[in-house]
């Protein structure tokens, strides 16, 4: 090394150093946590990404080190040289507390002004402030320790999928809009005014291509990038652990990646995943927990009573199962005591939900009360009470509505529930399940048509092909998500093939021949020659690391992340740019 750094050379980190390392030299580089000065003595506890090491300066030790170090503030790049020895009173809390460094040379590599946010662990500052000094952010360990983390799990991955088979390839970021369903970021053109690209939403016709060339087992860590609103766990542009393989069935793809997830959180965590993980059928889980991602770490599932009440008095509950809806409750135990007010906050709780009202029955010791008492007979109670399998100190909480609403609204209630009585808390648990039979179509009822749940190249289960002009509803696909404590950590299918079969699904799906072949004729034409029978999968590679890292802020694990509202607090983007640039794309701004 030359000048700059007067030929220091830095030959430990600091969050290395042990009892064993003393009485060597070091040389150390790093920023100034902290600095004490003890009136003889200097403490500098000096960091780098490994760790914290203190350093001490004496005037016995080394004059002109000590007076140097006497200049030095906090975050400060500096380098130290000295001689390490057993600490007389260790620090328990930090790896390296059994040690000190005696300071015997320091250089100031560059001073720093007072930065705007503390660097240290578990900070509580503004958000808008760290993203704009993000970089100052990411000095803070807890952050360093979540990229620690994201590396790690990326190259577990691609070890265990080289090991498995596949190629890790690439494919464009320059693209055509591809059917993931969210709206597209536009690129215009400057060769072809008037015309955009299309920022791929993932990389899903390339992957299926890739498979027609014959490459088998294709695996990409991706960035995909998509314009929606920013509900919490998305980000416009995320990364996605992208694989499609061919020669497969649904199995093959699930089986392979049980055993990815059970290598990721060994290694990561020393956390035993149990394999094979549970399955659930899509129609289960919205019946049991009004969702397609449940929460499995505890209980109050959703239990149907409409058979219960379908005599009784209350006009909301016979109202609801008469048009074609349901009465469905979920009960939360030793909470019959609950208080009024709380109990109308659930209510409105609901309502976000577009439920109309919550009832509730509160077995107490030594009475039941409930708001519909008056429209129920006792006998109509108790049987509720007995099919929730109630005991004395529960509260049932139920919703009448059209089916979709009462699952939903319970659904979400269950989960606000949990939260409210910190179930949750402190809980360690890892619970997967792959959700399983998805509806292969959704109808939307605002352009009165089906529409692809997943995207138009899923395949039918086998036993529903033939549904699919006639009863196209009730048609299942081989799809599949990988759910994690309730948050879909991934998704994937097997794919259509065959050219017949994706005619059907077009028909059904409205799309005029034309319009199809306008939107993924490459795809279809590429399917004239040979396709292999193949079917994938992609996660969301944030959220996997939101959940190795144990934050629940995707940002934590996202370098340089947009805020809520998609913009860039470091860079300020987007931004306007030179007329100069827009007049050659051919484009003009309002
Ligand atoms: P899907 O659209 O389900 O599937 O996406 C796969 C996974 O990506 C994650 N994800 C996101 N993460 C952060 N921010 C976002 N905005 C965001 N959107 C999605 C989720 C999700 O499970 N091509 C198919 C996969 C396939 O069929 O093989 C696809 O993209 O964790
Ligand atoms: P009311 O007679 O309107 O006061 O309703 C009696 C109880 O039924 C109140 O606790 C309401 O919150 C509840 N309720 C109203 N509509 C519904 C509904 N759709 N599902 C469940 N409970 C309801």
């Amino acid at each position: 090394m030359g000048e700059l750094l007067n030929r220091l050379r830095r030959n430990t980190m600091c969050g290395e150093l042990r009892e064993s390392n003393v009485e060597q030299k070091y040389t150390v580089m790093g920023w100034v946590q902290r600095k004490r000065n003890l009136g003889g003595l200097i403490f500098i506890d000096l960091r780098d990404r490994t760790g914290v090491l203190q350093v001490v300066f004496g005037e016995e030790i080394n004059k002109e080190a000590f007076e140097i170090a006497d200049t030095i503030k906090s975050e400060y790049c500096i380098a130290i040289t000295g001689t390490l020895y057993k600490r007389e009173s260790p620090n328990k809390n930090i790896p390296t507390g059994m040690v000190e460094l005696k300071g015997e040379s320091v250089k100031i590599l560059s001073e720093s002004e007072t930065p705007p946010i503390y660097i240290k662990e578990n900070l509580d500052a503004a958000e808008n402030i760290r993203l704009k000094y993000r970089y100052l952010d990411l000095r803070r360990p807890d952050m360093q320790r979540n990229f620690i983390i994201r590396h790690k799990t990326a190259k577990i991955v691609r070890d265990f999928l080289d090991e498995n088979g596949f190629l890790e390839m690439e494919t464009p970021m320059l693209t055509k809009s591809t059917p993931e369903g969210a709206r597209d970021y536009l690129v215009p053109s400057r060769n072809y005014p008037g015309k955009f690209y299309a920022l791929p939403q993932s990389p899903q016709l390339f992957k299926q291509l890739l498979m027609v060339s014959g490459f088998d087992r294709y695996f990409q860590i991706v960035k995909c990038f998509r314009d929606e609103d920013l509900r919490a766990n998305r980000q416009p542009e995320f990364t996605q652990i992208d694989m499609e393989m061919s020669f497969v069935e649904e199995d093959d793809v699930i089986e392979l990646n049980e055993k990815l997830i059970k290598r990721i959180f060994k290694e990561i965590l020393d956390v035993d995943v149990q394999i094979p993980i549970e399955r659930m059928p899509y129609s289960i889980a919205m019946e049991k927990y009004g969702t397609d991602k449940p929460d499995l770490r505890f209980g109050m599932e959703i239990v149907n009573i409409t058979e219960e009440v379908k005599e009784c008095d209350f006009k909301v509950f016979r109202g609801a199962i008469e048009n074609g809806g349901s009465v469905r409750a979920i009960k939360v135990e030793n909470c019959a005591d609950m208080g009024r007010k709380k109990i109308d906050k659930l209510s409105d709780f609901v309502k976000n939900y577009k439920a109309k009202g919550l009832a509730w029955i509160a077995y107490r010791e030594n009475e039941i009360k409930s708001p519909i008492a008056k429209f129920l007979k006792e006998e109509e109670i108790n049987n509720i009470i007995n099919k929730m399998e109630a005991k004395k100190g529960d509260l049932i909480l139920i919703v009448a509505d059209k089916n979709s609403v009462v699952l939903q609204s319970l659904g979400a209630l269950r989960v606000h529930m949990a939260k409210e009585l910190e179930l949750l808390k402190d809980n360690k648990e890892f619970k997967f399940v792959w959700v399983t039979e998805f509806p292969l179509l959704s109808y939307n009822e605002e352009e009165k048509r089906y529409q692809a749940e997943h995207h138009p190249f899923t395949m039918p289960m086998d036993e529903d092909i033939k549904y699919l002009e006639t009863e196209p509803g009730k048609v299942r696909a081989k799809a599949y998500d990988i759910v994690l404590n309730g948050e879909e950590l991934g998704g994937g299918s097997i794919r259509i093939h065959d050219s017949k079969l994706q005619e059907k699904m077009f028909k059904v799906l409205g799309f005029s021949q034309e319009s199809a072949w306008e939107r993924f004729g490459f795809l279809l034409e590429a399917f004239k020659f040979g396709p292999p029978p193949h079917g994938g999968l992609a996660y969301g590679l944030d959220r996997l690391i939101m959940f190795l890292s144990g934050t629940d802020n995707i940002k934590d694990v996202i370098t340089f992340p947009k805020n809520q509202n998609a913009f860039c607090a470091l860079t300020e983007a987007p931004n306007v740019v030179d007329e100069e640039q827009i007049k050659e794309l051919g484009i003009r701004t309002k």
